[in-house]
C-alpha cells in the first residue's frame, strides 16, 4: 500500500490520552499523520516524522478524528416541511408525525430510497462525518423494513432493526399483534442484515414492557440494543437501556437522578441530540449533570426528516457548547471517541496507529473553533479510509 504523510497540522486531536497535553483530547501541536492504505500507520510531531511515498501540507491548519455519527434515521423518502413550519407556529412534535414518512417511504422505489441516503451520506461526509450509523423504522411492515435494512447495509456496517419506531398503522388497533410481528416474523427477514436493534420508549411509541420484550427478542437473533429513552418525557427507557447493558441510551432529555447515576454505573453510554431539540423547540438535554456524575456521553445528529433535518455535527457540537453546558472539547470527544463508544468501536474516533485513516483538516487553527465560529463550513478536506473525499 502507498503510504501518504499529512504533515504541518498546527494542531491535531488524537483522543489518545497518551500523546500530547496529556487530556482525554490527547492534542499534539506541530504534528504529523502517516497513512498507509486505511489504516493510521504513524502519530507523533512533525518533526520526527518518518518518510512515506506522498506528502500532503496542511498547511498548518487543525485536524481531528473524522466524526463518527451514531444515530441517523437516513432511509426514508420524502420531507416534512408542512409540520416543521406548524411548530415554529406553535404547535408541539409528536412521534405522530412518522407516519407521513412511512407512507412515504413505502411509497418510494429502492432506487429513490438509495438515491436520497447516498445524497445525505455526502452531505455529512463533507462536514466531516466518517462513519455512520443508520436505522430503519420508516417501514413498519416485514417486507419495507427489510428492504431499509438491505439498502442501508450497502452503504454501513452500522445497520439498526427500528421496527418498533412506533405502533405501524396497520395496527393501530392491536398494538399487541404488531409487538408480536416485530418480535416474529419481522425480526426473522431484518436480524440478517442490522447489528442492531433500537425501540422508540415513549408514551405514544413503546412502554418499558414492549421495548424489553423487543430488545430481548432482538438479542436473542444477536442483534446489539440501544434505545431511544426518554426524549419526550420521564420514562424507563434508560433504566431498561442499562439493565440489557445497550450500547446506548439515545436523547436522555428527561433524567431523574437516578437514570443520571444509572448511567454513570454502567458501560451504556448517553447519546445527545441537540438538532432533535433545536428542532423541536425543546428543553436541551443536560450535558453537564450526565458528565458531571461521570457518563460517557457521545453527540450525534438524528438527521430524520421529522425532528432533526440536520446532518451536521458541527452543528450539534456548537450547539452542545452553547446551551448543553459542554467545554468545546468535550463537545468534540463526544462527537468523535464518544460516537465510536456508542457503537462500541475502538478503531474509529481516534488517531492512533492502526485505527481507520478518517480525518478532517479544519479551515481554522484549533478545534475550539467548531463552536467557537457557529454555523461556518470549517471542515476543509475530509480523509475516509486513507482516501481524500473532499
Ligand atoms: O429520534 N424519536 C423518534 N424518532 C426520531 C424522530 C422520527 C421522526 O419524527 O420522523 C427521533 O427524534
Ligand atoms: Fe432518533
Amino acid at each position: 500500500m502507498p503510504t501518504t504523510l499529512i504533515t504541518n497540522i498546527a494542531s491535531l486531536v488524537t483522543n489518545d490520552p497518551s500523546q500530547g497535553d496529556g487530556t482525554p483530547l490527547g492534542l499534539l501541536t506541530d504534528a504529523a499523520v502517516v497513512l498507509d492504505g486505511e489504516t493510521i500507520a504513524w502519530v507523533g510531531p512533525a518533526a520526527k516524522a518518518p518518510a512515506a511515498d506522498t506528502t500532503h501540507d496542511a498547511q498548518n491548519r487543525a485536524a481531528i478524528p473524522g466524526f463518527v455519527d451514531s444515530h441517523s434515521h437516513l432511509v426514508f423518502a420524502g420531507d416534512r416541511t408542512q409540520e416543521f413550519n406548524a411548530r415554529m407556529s406553535g404547535r408541539a412534535y409528536s412521534a405522530g408525525g412518522i407516519r407521513t414518512t412511512v407512507a412515504a417511504t413505502r411509497a418510494a422505489t429502492d432506487a429513490a430510497l438509495e438515491a436520497n441516503l447516498t445524497h445525505y451520506l455526502r452531505e455529512a461526509l463533507r462536514q466531516g462525518t466518517t462513519t455512520f450509523e443508520t436505522k430503519s423504522g420508516y417501514g413498519l411492515n416485514t417486507e419495507d423494513e427489510a428492504r431499509a435494512l438491505k439498502i442501508a447495509a450497502r452503504h454501513t456496517d452500522e445497520v439498526t432493526f427500528m421496527g418498533a419506531h412506533i405502533v405501524s398503522p396497520d395496527y393501530a388497533e392491536d398494538p399487541a399483534a404488531y409487538v408480536e410481528l416485530v418480535t416474529g416474523e419481522m425480526l426473522e427477514a431484518c436480524a440478517p442484515h442490522a447489528r442492531w436493534i433500537d425501540v422508540f420508549c415513549e408514551k405514544g411509541a413503546f412502554d418499558g414492557d414492549q421495548a424489553r420484550a423487543i430488545l430481548t427478542a432482538g438479542r436473542a437473533k444477536g442483534l446489539h440494543p440501544r434505545i431511544h429513552a426518554n426524549q419526550l418525557s420521564y420514562g424507563p427507557g434508560v433504566q431498561l437501556a442499562v439493565e440489557l447493558d445497550a450500547a446506548s441510551a439515545d436523547h436522555c432529555t428527561h433524567l431523574t437522578d437516578a437514570d443520571v447515576d444509572a448511567l454513570a454505573n454502567s458501560d451504556t453510554v448517553a447519546t445527545l441530540l441537540p438538532g432533535a431539540e433545536f428542532s423541536t423547540r425543546a428543553e436541551w438535554p443536560d450535558a453537564r449533570r450526565i458528565l458531571d456524575a461521570g457518563a460517557t456521553v457521545a453527540l450525534s445528529t438524528d438527521c430524520n426528516p421529522g425532528s432533526s433535518f440536520t446532518s451536521s455535527v458541527p452543528f450539534c457540537i456548537a450547539l452542545a457548547v452553547r446551551d448543553m453546558g459542554m467545554t468545546p472539547d468535550e463537545a468534540i470527544w463526544s462527537a468523535t471517541a464518544g460516537g465510536a463508544a456508542a457503537l462500541r468501536r475502538t478503531d474509529i474516533g481516534v488517531v492512533r496507529e492502526g485505527a481507520r485513516a478518517d480525518l478532517a483538516l479544519l479551515d481554522a487553527p484549533s478545534h475550539v473553533h467548531l463552536a467557537y465560529r457557529p454555523g461556518v463550513p470549517l471542515v476543509g478536506e475530509v480523509w475516509q479510509r486513507g482516501i481524500r473525499t473532499s
